[in-house]
């Protein structure tokens, strides 16, 4: 039998034959590998909200491709009717999940398209759209390659890493974000072991990093999320790395529920704690973390959808927040792909910007 490997399969694609988006069904891992095409706006929705899709860049990127499709199929000449028919499906899909900054800053992006080009013909507006989607998966993977090659330089080869959910190739377009320094330091030879948290309640660090990096052959090794302490009082552990579904302006980060409690851990044993964070999931728009909104979910994730049997007794009163905020002072520091963020994040975080805009500026006077 000759099996693919997880790693050979893109996580988010165009389907340009079929007009459909294309993702690995994530709900379906590790057990089975099944590629789903996504058409309509509720499909694309319900992929989204069910974590058929999942992880902040990945979450992006799908909706950039899926508010293409939508627009294409956008029966019009007039650029008003098209234009309303657009904001209409951006707003809905961006209502499916709120605390991944990605998704909006994906759909903006796309509408800023549509906005810039409203003096051409609506066809051509569409192949723009098609184009900026396209564009959008290059620049993500080219992202986490850079965060990779600024987070190997915090780690040493045979260092013990620890990450929470999953921050891995199956929530970007490659590489990961958290993962990438991971992935970057096997290529040449840095032999890390790596610890992942299981993730209650939706164990992506079970189902999705420890079966991803595992795929990779890196040394990984499951751990639950109450172990976390035990393997950094042991002195397993050198870094603990982390993605990111929103930062703020002034550090404060949310991330999968339960970063926060290995951020507080880790400070205890002294172990540094790397956000990896592309410059899409910064929001210098949002203050801190409190202004930030987390997303409940449903009781069901907790009490009994990965058992054979409920764990809980019917009935129970839960509190299920996908996402918690990670207070600024348990960071050391946030990688992104210009570079390493340091305390004060007010400032430095602006800093980060001002290289990207410079760096844009330049690469457009060269083109
Ligand atoms: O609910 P999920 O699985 O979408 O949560 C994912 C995370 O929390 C990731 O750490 C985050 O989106 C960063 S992915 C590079």
């Amino acid at each position: 039998m000759n099996e693919k490997n997880i790693m050979d399969y893109e996580t988010v694609a165009l389907d340009d034959e079929r007009d459909a988006l294309v993702i690995i069904d994530q709900t379906l891992l590790p057990g089975r590998t099944e590629l789903i095409s996504l058409h309509t706006a509720q499909e694309i929705w319900d992929a989204i909200y069910l974590l058929k899709v999942r992880g902040a860049p990945a979450i992006g990127v799908a909706a950039a491709f899926g508010i293409y499709l939508l627009a294409k199929q956008t029966d019009t000449q007039e650029y008003e009717v098209f234009y309303e028919a657009f904001r209409k499906q951006k707003e809905y899909l961006n209502s499916a999940r709120p605390t991944a900054v990605n998704l909006s800053w994906a759909l903006n992006r796309m509408e800023q398209v549509c906005v810039r080009s409203r003096e051409l013909p609506v066809e051509q507006i569409k192949e723009k759209l098609r184009a900026e989607a396209v564009h959008m998966k290059e620049e993500d993977i080219q992202v986490c390659k850079a965060i990779g090659e600024h987070g190997l330089t915090l780690v040493k080869p045979g260092d013990g890493i620890l990450t929470h959910c999953n921050a891995g190739q199956l929530a970007t377009c490659k590489y990961g974000t958290a993962t990438a320094p991971i992935y970057l330091g096997q290529e040449r030879g840095y032999r890390f072991s790596v610890f992942a948290d299981e993730t209650r309640p939706l164990l992506q660090g079970a189902r999705l990093t420890a079966y991803e990096l595992q795929a990779s052959g890196v040394d990984v090794t499951l751990i639950c999320d109450n172990m976390s302490a035990t393997v950094m009082r042991n002195g397993w552990i050198n870094a603990v790395f982390v993605g990111c579904d929103r930062v703020a302006a002034n550090g404060d980060t949310a991330n999968k529920i339960g970063t926060s409690v290995v951020a507080a851990v880790a400070k205890r044993y002294h172990v540094p704690v790397y956000i990896c964070a592309p410059t899409s999931t910064i929001d210098m728009d949002t203050p801190a973390g409190a202004d930030i909104t987390i997303e409940q979910r449903p009781a069901h994730e907790v009490t009994d959808m990965w058992y054979e049997k409920p764990t809980a007794p019917e009935g129970v009163k839960v509190f299920n927040p996908a996402f918690d905020v990670t207070d600024h002072d348990l960071i050391a520091g946030i990688v992104t792909e210009y570079g390493i963020a340091r305390e004060p994040y007010t400032e430095s975080l602006r800093e980060i910007f001002r290289i990207k805009e410079s760096k844009q500026a330049a690469l457009k006077t060269r083109a």
